[in-house]
């Protein structure tokens, strides 16, 4: 596995890569790999010649009173599980050579980024939709592969490829679970145990609401409000509980079409997301 640091020299390598042939499968990723990365880089290396993993922890995505400082970070431990999944190539930059001074380019997809995590976290889709624009120019991915866990990151991504007419396929793959429910998150390693107990709710409550919607109950706030219990019971702080369109995240009021489900609650100090899509 080949670890480039500087921007030109990846782009010179793959760039003789692809002239010769070769297809480029991206998995953009902060670092600290788990499952849930390793199924992005597996499915990645299934369907392309060469697989690139990026692990920047990009500061342009984090408020000033989030966790950029502190967010986890180990390149060794990194290197082995994206090798063991399959990766051949890992981007790890710092921030000057992504952000070098004098940087003032944003991009920012409009409407899908200011509702759920966009409306508490503001400017992150903006930070986000940036960096992976650039390494997407870095890298000239054929296909690029997001988790379904970020649904709304995936939305956005998706609308600025369109947007922008970039060339790359992007592919959405499945949320990873631990054996007890809980998605697969690097900020998992913030929870003391009684909070990764309380956290299991988050799955819960979706699967409740999978249940009602399946017995025939179409009535949004219905299953918002089972939802809502659920979590307040366990002593969760609710960012927000929203059912929405999959496609435009507008809520709706009837469970009708393809719907997401999206939670994001604090639980002590740490912020968790989950979702589930249905379709009906
Ligand atoms: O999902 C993430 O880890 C990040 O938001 C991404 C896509 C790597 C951009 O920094």
């Amino acid at each position: 596995m080949i670890i480039f640091n500087k921007i030109d020299e990846i782009k010179l390598y793959l760039r003789k890569q692809q002239n010769a042939g070769q297809t480029i499968g991206f998995v953009p990723t902060m670092g600290y790999l788990h499952e849930g990365h390793q199924s992005l880089i597996r499915k990645a290396a299934e369907e392309n010649d060469i697989t690139v993993v990026s692990i920047f922890v990009n500061p342009t995505q984090f408020g000033p009173s989030e966790d950029l400082a502190k967010y986890p970070r180990d390149l060794k431990r990194d290197e082995i599980k994206a090798k063991e999944a399959g990766a051949h190539i890992i981007f790890h930059p710092d921030d000057k050579e992504m952000y070098p001074e004098g940087y003032k380019t944003y991009i920012e997809v409009e409407e899908l980024s200011d509702v759920l995590c966009g409306a508490s976290r503001k400017g992150h889709f903006k930070g986000v939709a940036t960096v992976v624009a650039k390494l997407f120019n870095i890298v000239h991915p054929d296909k690029a592969y997001f988790g379904q866990k970020d649904a709304q990151q995936a939305l956005v991504i998706k609308q600025m490829v369109k947007d922008l007419n970039m060339d790359t396929e992007i592919v959405v793959c499945p949320i990873i679970r631990e054996e007890d429910g809980l998605a697969k998150s690097s900020r998992n390693v913030y929870l003391s145990e009684d909070e990764r107990k309380r956290s299991l709710v988050l799955s819960k409550s979706l699967r409740r609401a999978q249940e009602l919607i399946e017995q025939g109950i179409t009535d949004a706030k219905i299953i918002r409000s089972e939802i809502v219990g659920m979590i307040e019971k366990e002593n969760v702080i609710i960012d927000y509980v929203e059912i929405v369109s999959a496609d435009t995240l507008k809520q709706v009021d009837k469970i009708e079409g393809k719907i997401l489900i999206a939670l994001a609650v604090k639980v002590g100090n740490t912020r968790l997301i989950d979702n589930i899509i249905l379709e009906r």
